[in-house]
């Protein structure tokens, strides 16, 4: 049985490889989802094959109890509120980790000694700790994405020194426990390690804010990832080890990657401080007049324009107007122009948020461009869409060293001989930071809900 069970794994292990695989293109997303699900079926079997639970029953209703609650969760979800979604979810492997952590602990049946003993409690401690900062840090998290905390970065005075003396506790606390015996001691100070990673969690990602949020959901992954594998290190269970090492590196790669879109640095990001609930109207740190355009106007500068480029970003997510930006891109083609959108890496909420956006409304994936493969070509085009779009195309990232978003690469749009924004008004976006493009001389702004106003162009042009 051992065996199979072990092929099992090793099985799942690959699927599981392959998936993440997958998952990098979009060409392939689906496909990678297949294997990761055949994966963690085949990985739930095996593991409950393994145990000789008895009650497996109490399994089989846990399990129907979880896959209802994740079925409706995911079927009613918005791509706008997967970041938060995703928190909530990071969260529960937190509280599996801790949880699991301190049944490790009390279970005295294993009666380790020596070095052994010294694994299994530095195990135990190492679970429990990253497992309570990814508990409360994930629910915080999901409470600031979901408005009921303050999006703004909370932060206490001394937070650093906070976090310092939380970290030697920790350590101070490690010392005492790894080698002791199970006790009143031991138990009292594993509870409180307990209680100062749990108010950890909450400090840390309480003084993260706006721009930064997104990034802190991929560590909390990580972290997430880090957690079931110290977890799987504690039960002696191979799979949980690969697959949460798998999550963990890659939670921290997406991470690295989502940093260096925004050109921040990791470690700015964790210790937190930066970023607006993005609701602030930067107005008066840029001079000049924006001019407003119309329908009419707009469809008669498509009409002339022999070259497009396309730029979404949150708006168009938030005004649901995939389908119409693909319907106008669709109109243009057939009347013989060049189309092509381009992509920024941190547009929307999360990587890969406009692809997938873009691929749900038939775009073809050809046409759909990353940031450094377009950005030389915007002098070069006509007219330039940005449809709800806003920090990833702010000329002040490559124009303003003194700007909170210096040195972030951008879209640099304002190069093409016309562009026009699509939103709803003069905010800012998610970074809270005033944006020149809209006062330039070659920018016109369509004021409006990005869906409605597409389909009153759509209607009024002439290209067919
Ligand atoms: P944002 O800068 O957030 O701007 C979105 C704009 O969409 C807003 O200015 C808003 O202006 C407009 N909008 C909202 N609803 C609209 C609607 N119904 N119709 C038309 N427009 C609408 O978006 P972005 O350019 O995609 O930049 C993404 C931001 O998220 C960046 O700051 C980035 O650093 C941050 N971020 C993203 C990620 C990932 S991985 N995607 C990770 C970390 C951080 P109005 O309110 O005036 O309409």
């Amino acid at each position: 049985m051992n065996g199979i069970i072990s092929m099992a794994y090793l099985f799942a292990a690959v699927m599981f490889i392959l998936s993440l695989g997958g998952l990098s293109s979009h060409e392939t997303a689906r496909r990678g989802n297949i294997y990761g699900m055949v994966g963690m079926a085949v990985a739930v079997i095996a593991t409950i094959a393994g145990i000789n639970a008895g009650a497996y029953w109490l399994i089989a209703i846990a399990m129907g109890v979880g896959a209802l609650i994740g079925i409706l969760l995911a079927r009613r979800v918005a791509m706008t509120q997967m970041p938060e979604m995703v928190a909530l979810l990071h969260s529960f492997v937190g509280l599996a980790a801790v949880l699991i952590g301190w049944g490790g602990y009390l279970d005295q049946s294993k009666m380790l000694v020596g070095a052994a003993h010294v694994v299994h409690n530095s195990e135990i401690y190492l679970g429990i700790f990253i497992g309570a900062i990814t508990l409360t840090g994930s629910l915080v998290a999901f409470g600031k994405l979901k408005g009921f905390i303050s999006g703004k970065p909370l932060t206490l005075p001394a937070r650093h020194w906070l976090n310092l003396a939380a970290v030697v506790a920790t350590i101070v606390l490690a010392v005492r426990f790894i080698p002791a015996d199970l006790s009143n001691t031991t138990l009292i100070d594993l509870s409180i390690m307990t209680a100062i990673a749990l108010l950890l969690g909450i400090h840390l990602i309480a003084a993260i804010g706006g721009a930064d949020m997104p990034v802190v959901i991929s560590m909390l992954n990580s972290y997430s990832g880090w957690a079931a594998a110290a977890t799987g290190f504690m039960l002696g269970n191979d799979l949980l080890i690969v697959t949460g090492a798998l999550v963990g590196s890659s939670g921290a790669i997406l991470s690295y990657i989502m940093c260096r879109g925004m050109n921040r640095s990791f470690v700015s990001v964790i210790l937190g401080g930066f970023g607006s609930d993005g609701s602030v109207v930067a107005a008066g740190e840029v001079e000049g007049e924006a001019v407003a355009t119309s329908f009419d106007e707009l469809a008669a500068d498509l009409d002339v324009a022999d070259s497009v480029i396309i730029v979404p970003g949150f708006g168009m997510a938030v005004a649901h107007a995939q389908q119409a930006v693909s319907d106008l891109a669709t109109k243009l083609v057939k009347a013989g122009k060049t189309v092509r959108f381009g992509i920024h890496p941190v547009a929307g909420r999360l990587p890969g948020h406009m692809n997938v956006l873009l691929a749900e409304a038939s775009v073809p994936y050809d046409i759909v461009l990353e940031m450094d493969e377009i950005n030389e070509d915007f002098s070069a085009t006509d007219l330039v869409l940005v449809i709800g779009a806003n920090d990833t195309v702010n000329p002040d990232a490559v124009e303003k060293p003194g700007s909170p978003i210096a040195g972030m690469p951008v879209l640099e749009v304002w190069k093409a001989g016309r562009v026009v924004v699509l939103k709803r008004s003069m905010a800012s976006g998610y970074a809270g930071v005033a944006n020149p493009l809209f006062y330039k001389e070659n920018t016109r702004m369509l004021f409006g809900d990005a869906k409605e106003s597409l389909q009153s162009v759509l209607g009024k042009l002439s290209a067919a």
